[in-house]
C-alpha cells in the first residue's frame, strides 16, 4: 500500500504540492477522512436524493454524464465534501445555474480524493458532469466471449464496501442513505437493470428509466448491461440472465418464490416490492450481492440439482439484514453478514428442512476453525467481530469471522433464550431500525432493552467475549448434522481402507463431498486421488464447489491428470473464493508457485480487479 502518512498530506497541501492525475489544475488540498473510509461530510450536509444520468461506452469502457445530488444542510454550512476515486470531473454547477468553484483533494491509492464543493445558504442541488477512466474498480467490462453466449459485450458494477466512488462521486459511506432514480443510455440491442425497479424487456430507444423510491446506503448503487432476458417465477419474482442460460438459471432457482414467502413469515414483509436474480458472467467476482430488488450472482450456483442456491437464500436475507438495516461502518460489517448468514440459514431450514441447513453450518464451522487457527496466528484483533479498520482496505473485513462467528453468536443467543423470544426479538430489531444503521454498540443496548429478562441470562450471553474478544467463545454452539455424520464416516472409513466406495456416497449433495474431499489423508497419493476420480469422476464435476475442493488437493498433492481441467476452471471462474484456495495451495512449493503464476498470466485478463487483485498477492506478482 503506498498511502502518504497523513503528516505528509499536510506538508504537501503547505507546500502546494499536488498528486494524482493532474486533470484539474487547481491546487489540490489536504482533506482529513471524516470516517474511517469516507471523505464525506454527512455531518453537515446530505444527500437525500440522487437522480444519475448516464450513457455507457462499451468502446470507451466509459461511463459519462451526469449526477444531481438533492442535500439538506444548514444553512450556514457552505461546504460539500463528496467521495471520488479516478472520476474525471468536468463540472459542478449548483441550482442556481451558477458554476461552483469545486477543488479536489490529494489522492490516496485506497480512499480516493475528495470533490470539495462551495455551497451557497439556499442550495439545494448539487450537479455533476464526469466520466469515469479505466481504472474504475467497480466496473468490470467484459467482452462478448467473456459471456455466457458469446454474442455480445456485458458490464456490471460492484459497489461494496468503497468502489462506488470508482463510478459515481457520492458520499460513499454506509450510514448516508438516499433515495435514487436514474437515466441509461445503453447500445440499443442490450438491456440495463439496476438496483431498483426494473424493465423486464429490452425496448428500441436503448434508454431505459430507474426509480428507487427507498433509501439506500452507496454500497447497494449497481449497474449491469448485457444481452439479458428475464423470466418470471411468481408475481414478485424472477430471474434475469443471458438468453441461452436463461432455462437453467429459472430451474435451479425456482425454490426463490418459497424462499421470500419463507423469509417474510420469519421477520415481517418482504419491504422492497419486487425480488429478482440477475445472474451474471463467471468472471463476478462474488458468489452473490445483495443489490436491492436485484441480487447480483454468480453462475456457479446453476449446479444443475439445486443444491446451492442457499446463496439465494443469503442475498435474499439482505433485503432485511443489510439493506433494510445497515452495519453503520465498515467496523460492523458482521452486523451486515453475521445476521444474514443466520437469517440464510432459517430460511433453508424452512425450505430444505432442519438437517440440510445445519449440514450446511457444519461445514462453514469447519472453514471458521481453519481460518481461525490461521488468523489467531497472523492477526488475533481481526478475530474480534467489532473491528477496527481505520485507515485500512474494508475489505479486510471480508473473512469467516463477520460471517461465521457472527452466525454462531447469534445462534448462541437464540439458544440462549429459546427461539420463539429470540424471532420476537428479531422482528422487533427490523422494525424499529427499518431504513436506519446500527453499530454494534447500539445492537448490545437493543439486546439489553429489548431481549434479556434477568440477570442470569445477561451472565450466560457473554456479549462482551463475543463482540469484543478474540477467537471463538469456548460456549459456542456445534452444529451437527446426519449427512455431515455420514460423509465424515465415510472420510474415516477411507483413511483406513484407502480404497473408494462410490456406494458410501449414494444420494450424497454437494456439501458431503466437500466434508468427504476436505478430510482426505494428509499423505494422499497421486495414485489414490486417481482412484477417487476414476470412481467418483471430480475432475469432470460440473460442480463449482466440488472443483475448487477437488483442485486444491490435486494441486498441493500434485496429481498432474487434474491440471488441465483444473487450468481451465482457473481461466473460466473469477469467483475469488473459488480461486483463492487453488493458488495457494499451489504457492506452497516452487513449481506449484510457477504454474500458478504461468496460470494467473493467462487467466488474469478476465478477472475483476477484486479477484486479480488477492490472487496477484498469494503469488508475490504485479495484478
Ligand atoms: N455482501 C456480500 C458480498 C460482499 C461483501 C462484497 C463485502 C464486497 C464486500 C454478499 O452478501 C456475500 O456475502 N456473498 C458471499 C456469498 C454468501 C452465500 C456467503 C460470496 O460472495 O461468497
Ligand atoms: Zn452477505
Amino acid at each position: 500500500m503506498s498511502r502518504f502518512p497523513y503528516t505528509f498530506l499536510g506538508l504537501a497541501a503547505l507546500l502546494g504540492l499536488a498528486c494524482g492525475p493532474g486533470k484539474h489544475s487547481v491546487q489540490r488540498v489536504s482533506v482529513p477522512l471524516r470516517t474511517d473510509h469516507s471523505y464525506g461530510n454527512a455531518e453537515q450536509v446530505r444527500t437525500t436524493h440522487l437522480h444519475l444520468e448516464l450513457a455507457v461506452d462499451f468502446n470507451k469502457k466509459r461511463l459519462s454524464g451526469t449526477a444531481t445530488h438533492h442535500i439538506e444542510h444548514k444553512s450556514t454550512d457552505t461546504m460539500m465534501v463528496l467521495d471520488s476515486r479516478g472520476l474525471v470531473i468536468e463540472e459542478v454547477l449548483l441550482d442556481d445555474g451558477s458554476s461552483a468553484n469545486f477543488r479536489f483533494g490529494i489522492e490516496d491509492t485506497l480512499f480516493g480524493t475528495a470533490v470539495l464543493i462551495p455551497l451557497k445558504p439556499e442550495t439545494k442541488k448539487v450537479h455533476l458532469r464526469y466520466h469515469t477512466d479505466s481504472t474504475a474498480e467497480a466496473l468490470q467490462w467484459l467482452s462478448p466471449v467473456q459471456t455466457h453466449d458469446r454474442q455480445h459485450p456485458f458490464l456490471f458494477t460492484q459497489s461494496q464496501a468503497i468502489l462506488a466512488r470508482t463510478w459515481i462521486p457520492l458520499m460513499d459511506r454506509p450510514d448516508v442513505r438516499f433515495t435514487y432514480s436514474a437515466k441509461i443510455t445503453c447500445p440499443k440491442e442490450l438491456l440495463a437493470l439496476m438496483s431498483a425497479a426494473n424493465p423486464q424487456q429490452r425496448n428500441d430507444s436503448g434508454i431505459y428509466h430507474f426509480d428507487m423510491p427507498q433509501p439506500v446506503s452507496s454500497y447497494l448503487m449497481a449497474l449491469a448491461v448485457g444481452d439479458i432476458s428475464f423470466k418470471s417465477l411468481d408475481s414478485l419474482s424472477g430471474v434475469y440472465a443471458e438468453p441461452g442460460f436463461l432455462d437453467s438459471v429459472a430451474w435451479e432457482l425456482a425454490d426463490m418464490p418459497n424462499m421470500i414467502k419463507k423469509a417474510s413469515a420469519l421477520y415481517g414483509d418482504y419491504p422492497w416490492g419486487r425480488y429478482d436474480v440477475l445472474v451474471l458472467p463467471p468472471s463476478f467476482p462474488f458468489g452473490g450481492m445483495e443489490n436491492p430488488r436485484l441480487t447480483f450472482a454468480t453462475p456457479t450456483i446453476i449446479a444443475g440439482d439445486r443444491s446451492l442456491t442457499s446463496l439465494v437464500a443469503h442475498e435474499l436475507a439482505h433485503s432485511w439484514s443489510g439493506n433494510l438495516v445497515t452495519n453503520a461502518s465498515w467496523n460492523d460489517f458482521w452486523l451486515n453478514e453475521g445476521f444474514t448468514v443466520y437469517f440464510e440459514n432459517r430460511i433453508v431450514e424452512a425450505v430444505y428442512g432442519k438437517d440440510f441447513a445445519d449440514m450446511c453450518a457444519e461445514l462453514e464451522v469447519g472453514e471458521l476453525e481453519r481460518t481461525l487457527e490461521r488468523m489467531m496466528r497472523e492477526a488475533p484483533k481481526d478475530t474480534r467481530l467489532a473491528l477496527n479498520l481505520k485507515g485500512r482496505n474494508p475489505d479486510d473485513g471480508l473473512t469467516d469471522i463477520a460471517y461465521i462467528k457472527g452466525f454462531l453468536f447469534l445462534k448462541h443467543l437464540e439458544q440462549l433464550v429459546g427461539r420463539h423470544r429470540w424471532d420476537d426479538f428479531l422482528k422487533e430489531y427490523f422494525r424499529v431500525y427499518s431504513f436506519k444503521t446500527i453499530n454494534t454498540e447500539a445492537f448490545k443496548d437493543f439486546l439489553h432493552e429489548h431481549l434479556f429478562q434477568t440477570a442470569k441470562e445477561v451472565v450466560y450471553a457473554q456479549l462482551k467475549d463475543w463482540m469484543y474478544g478474540e477467537g471463538l467463545p469456548a460456549q459456542a454452539p456445534k452444529p451437527a448434522s446426519e449427512r455431515m455424520k455420514q460423509a465424515r464416516e465415510a472420510a474415516l472409513k477411507y483413511q483406513t481402507t484407502r480404497k473408494p466406495d462410490p456406494l458410501m456416497a449414494k444420494g450424497w449433495v454437494t456439501q458431503q463431498y466437500q466434508h468427504f474431499l476436505r478430510n482426505m489423508p494428509k499423505d494422499i497419493s497421486t495414485a489414490e486421488l486417481d482412484a477417487l476420480d476414476q470412481s467418483f469422476g471430480f475432475s469432470k464435476s460440473g460442480n463449482a464447489e466440488v472443483l475448487c475442493d477437488w483442485f486444491t488437493l490435486a494441486a498441493r498433492v500434485w496429481y498432474r491428470p487434474a491440471f488441465a481441467p483444473m487450468e481451465a476452471f482457473l481461466v473460466r471462474v473469477g469467483r475469488r473464493k473459488f480461486l483463492k484456495p487453488v493458488y495457494e495451495a499451489l504457492s506452497a512449493t516452487p513449481k506449484g508457485l510457477e504454474l500458478g503464476r504461468a496460470i494467473f498470466r493467462r487467466a488474469k485478463s478476465g478477472y475483476h480487479s477484486v479477484s486479480a487483485g488477492t490472487i496477484a498477492e498469494i503469488l508475490g506478482v504485479k495484478s
